[in-house]
Formats: structure tokens, C-alpha cells, sequence
């Protein structure tokens, strides 16, 4: 291994300077208007993996953006790792909250600032330079290796599955990682083994066909703004939490004992935890830790509500309507469809008769997913982590989502192992975002472990 990371440091310099090429085309799959920098991130993927040396290295097209697919097939009777990753990033308003530009990407302090440092230009690219050193070096991988980057995440890769669908036997493998997760802390590596999955839709509620004076009006008709907030209410206890829309719980999968045991033994404080969001304290589902709350319950959200008048000083007036974004975080066994229609029918079965209301969902969904412990993958990841950090990983649920990983498990029968090296402080979808250098370089030791540890345990 010598070879290698003495590779790794030697080409440090050079390794930031490409990243932060990769990092200076805003790639923002949600907005349209991003549409040729998506064209040009693909572009910039597809030449980072020719010139790690990858082979069969195209970029398809899908109705969405190109996945970028590249593969190295050299190693006889090895088995083949899938490396999955996203060029895609987020949004970056409100850009007045960013320190520094939010797409030069900035050293300070040991860490990268720019929007997809961490989610997951930062993290995609370490795959990218550990097949790099390899091919360079031994002109050979421990492992076959496909690599698939795909350019929809950040929007529910609504396209991934159809490719995955249509490219079963060019996608077929052993063990599919991804680094595009989170760890507990430096000193606290972790692999994460739950992701949840996600329904998300829009509410509109209408009681007139325009705005009016409210003064005049006011009182003779239903305010659609209370109405609206009224309806929420009904969607979640606000004492216990408990998502209110019936049979929301019917597949969730229970919390074994044995597996609340293991979560318990992760480091927490919520006094702390509370502290670094600006929280007064934490809250959530009744009966149930913050860990399980976040990574292996189910949870109602309203991402946003506007209606009425939200200006500068004061207008008098009954607004004709009201709106929400709403979403649903989801576990094993909850199918996304089936819960966004208990939702659209509970929301409008409570609707009262003064009001119209409308639901649209949208295509941002996707199943959770879950990774056996014993797996053989995740026991090449723990000894990877082991030798890097120097001590044995804490095993997680996330709460967030990565749609693809259900679709790889359902089309490819394949579990996926979630390796990243992002912090919980790397301000991930917010201004700011970041990811530290040392994080970064222990992630390109830590993948190539992997590699090395699973040619001898598959
Ligand atoms: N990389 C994240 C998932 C994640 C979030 C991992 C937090 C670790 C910590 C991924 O890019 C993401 O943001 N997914 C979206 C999916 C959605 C748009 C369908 C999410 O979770 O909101
Ligand atoms: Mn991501
Ligand atoms: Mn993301």
C-alpha cells in the first residue's frame, strides 16, 4: 500500500486543483437554467475517469441528465465492485448567507468550502483518484470496478432506475459502495447501513377566486391560510409527534430490541446536539431516542408554507389561497407511492367545505434501504476503517435518502455499502458547505483498504 498513499501525497496539489474544477460548474440539477453546466460536469466526469484509466468510459443519456459509466475488468476471478456517486449538487440560496463564493471552492482552516464538497463532488471524486493511483501505479485494481456517476441525485434520480432497468448485465456486481454519507465524527468513523426513503408534495388550499380586502370580506368567508394550518395540524400530534394520516405506520418495520441496544451504544448528547442547530432542545416522536427518531423512524415535515401577504410592512387583505411543500422521510417496509395517496386522501377528506384543496406530488421519491451488518462488504469497510482511523466504526441510519440504493438492491439484488467521510457539521444542502482536507485524504486511504479488504473476503 506504500505505493499508493505515497501516490495520494504526492499528488495532493494537483488533486485540489481538479476538484476545484469539478467543484466551479454549478451543477444544480434542480434549476433548468443549469442545464449546460450539467452537460459540462458530465463532460469534466467523463475525462476524470479516461484519465484514471478506466475503460469503456461513455456518457449515457437518459430523458434526465447523462449518467457517466466507466469500467476496469482486469482483475481475473476477483469480484467487481459497482462505485456509485453523484455529480449534481443543490441549490445555493440564499447566496447572501455564504462566507465565500459558493462555487470557488476555498481553503480555510483545513477545510473546503463550496457547494458540493461534501454532497458529493468531494466524496465522488476520492473514487475517482484512488482508481487513479492504482491503474498509475500497478496498472491494476485488487478488484473489477464500474463506476457510475449519475447527474440527478439531488432531484430523485426520477431516471436512474429506468438506466439501472436497461443496463442490468453492464451493471451486474458483487458489492456496490458509495461515499456520499456522513461519519459521527473524526475521531468517531461510521458506516451507515439504513438510508430512509422520501415522498414529497405540494398542498394548495383555495376559498376565492382572488384576493380581497379584509376588512370587507373578512368574516364572510374561510380564510385559506387558517384553514391550511389547521389541516397541517391534523397531519402530525403536536404533543407526541405521531404522523396522524391513517395507516401511515401500518408497514414500517418495528425497532428490534436488539438493534435499539446497538443504536443506544452511539455517542450522543442531545443537550449538545440541540446546542450546535440553535435548537432549545431536541424533539421529535414520543418514545423513541434522537438516533431512532432520525435514521429508523418515519417523519411527517412541512418544508415550507406560504400564502397571503409576506412583503415589507402591512397590507389588510383575505388571500385567495394557501400553500405547502410537504414531505414524508420513510423506512423499511414503506412503499412511497402508497403512502403519498394514504396522504393525498387523508388531506382531503379533512378539507372542510369552505375550501378547495389540491395535491400534487411530485417525482423526487424513493424507497429506504437497509444493509446487512454481516455482509462481507461491510466487513471489508470496517477493516478499512480500522486501519486508517485506528479504531473499529460505529454503525448508523442516516436520514436522508439516496433513491438509487433501493433500485440497485430491488434491479441488481445487490446491497450497497455507505462509506463516506462527510462530517455532521458540513452544512450539506445550506450556505457554507464544507468538507475538511483531513476527511478527504483519509477517505482516498480508506476506499483503497476497501478495495484491498474485499479481493480477500468476497
Ligand atoms: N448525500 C445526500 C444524502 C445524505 C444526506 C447523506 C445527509 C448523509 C447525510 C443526498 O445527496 C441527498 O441529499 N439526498 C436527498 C434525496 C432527495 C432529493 C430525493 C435527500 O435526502 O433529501
Ligand atoms: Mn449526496
Ligand atoms: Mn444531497
Amino acid at each position: 500500500m506504500k505505493d499508493i498513499l505515497d501516490y495520494f501525497k504526492a499528488n495532493d496539489e494537483r488533486y485540489l486543483t481538479e476538484l476545484a474544477q469539478f467543484i466551479a460548474i454549478p451543477s444544480i440539477s434542480a434549476d433548468p437554467a443549469h442545464r449546460k453546466d450539467i452537460t459540462k460536469t458530465a463532460s469534466f466526469v467523463e475525462k476524470q475517469l479516461k484519465a484514471a484509466g478506466l475503460k469503456n468510459v461513455k456518457q449515457h443519456p437518459t430523458k434526465g441528465n447523462p449518467v457517466v459509466y466507466g469500467e476496469w475488468l482486469g482483475a481475473k476471478g476477483a469480484p467487481t465492485v459497482l462505485l456509485y456517486g453523484h455529480y449534481d449538487v443543490q441549490p445555493v440560496e440564499p447566496v447572501s448567507l455564504w462566507k465565500t463564493p459558493p462555487f470557488e471552492m476555498t481553503i480555510k482552516g483545513g477545510k473546503m468550502f463550496a457547494r458540493g464538497t461534501a454532497d458529493d463532488k468531494g466524496q465522488v471524486f476520492i473514487l475517482f483518484k484512488v482508481i487513479e493511483a492504482y491503474l498509475k501505479n500497478r496498472k491494476q485494481l485488487p478488484v473489477n470496478v464500474k463506476v457510475i456517476v449519475e447527474g440527478e441525485e439531488e432531484v430523485g434520480s426520477t431516471n436512474l432506475a429506468e438506466f439501472v432497468k436497461k443496463n442490468r448485465a453492464l451493471l451486474s456486481c458483487d458489492s456496490i459502495l458509495i461515499a456520499d454519507t456522513n461519519m459521527l465524527g473524526k475521531d468517531k468513523p461510521s458506516i451507515t447501513y439504513g438510508l430512509r426513503g422520501l415522498t414529497y408534495l405540494e398542498v394548495s388550499v383555495t376559498s376565492l377566486n382572488g384576493d380581497q380586502h379584509s376588512g370587507t370580506y373578512g368574516g364572510a368567508v374561510a380564510n385559506p391560510v387558517q384553514v391550511l394550518a389547521e389541516m397541517l395540524v391534523q397531519c402530525k400530534d403536536p404533543k407526541t409527534s405521531k404522523v396522524k394520516i391513517p395507516g401511515f405506520y401500518d408497514d414500517v418495520v418495528p425497532l428490534g430490541r436488539k438493534e435499539r441496544g446497538e443504536l443506544a451504544k452511539i455517542p450522543h448528547n442531545d443537550e449538545h446536539y440541540a446546542k450546535r442547530l440553535g435548537a432549545t432542545m431536541t424533539f421529535g416522536e414520543k418514545g423513541y431516542s434522537t438516533i431512532e427518531r432520525t435514521g429508523a423512524r418515519p417523519t411527517f415535515e412541512i418544508n415550507g408554507i406560504w400564502g397571503g401577504h409576506t412583503g415589507e410592512g402591512v397590507k389588510t387583505v383575505l388571500p385567495a389561497s394557501a400553500h405547502a411543500k410537504v414531505s414524508m422521510r420513510l423506512v423499511a417496509n414503506q412503499d412511497p407511492g402508497k403512502i403519498a395517496k394514504l396522504f393525498i386522501d387523508y388531506f382531503k377528506s379533512i378539507a372542510p367545505p369552505t375550501v378547495k384543496a389540491d395535491v400534487k406530488l411530485f417525482d423526487n421519491n424513493g424507497y429506504a434501504a437497509l444493509t446487512p451488518i454481516e455482509s462481507p462488504g461491510m466487513k471489508a469497510a470496517a477493516v478499512a476503517i480500522k486501519k486508517v482511523y485506528k479504531k473499529d466504526p460505529f454503525y448508523t441510519r442516516e436520514g436522508g435518502s439516496i433513491p438509487v440504493v433501493a433500485d440497485f438492491q430491488q434491479l441488481l439484488g445487490v446491497d450497497a455499502i455507505l462509506l463516506g467521510f462527510g462530517l455532521p457539521d458540513d452544512n450539506l444542502h445550506a450556505p457554507n458547505e464544507k468538507m475538511d482536507l483531513s476527511q478527504f485524504r483519509a477517505g482516498l486511504a480508506t476506499v483503497s483498504y476497501f478495495l484491498e479488504e474485499y479481493a480477500k473476503v468476497k
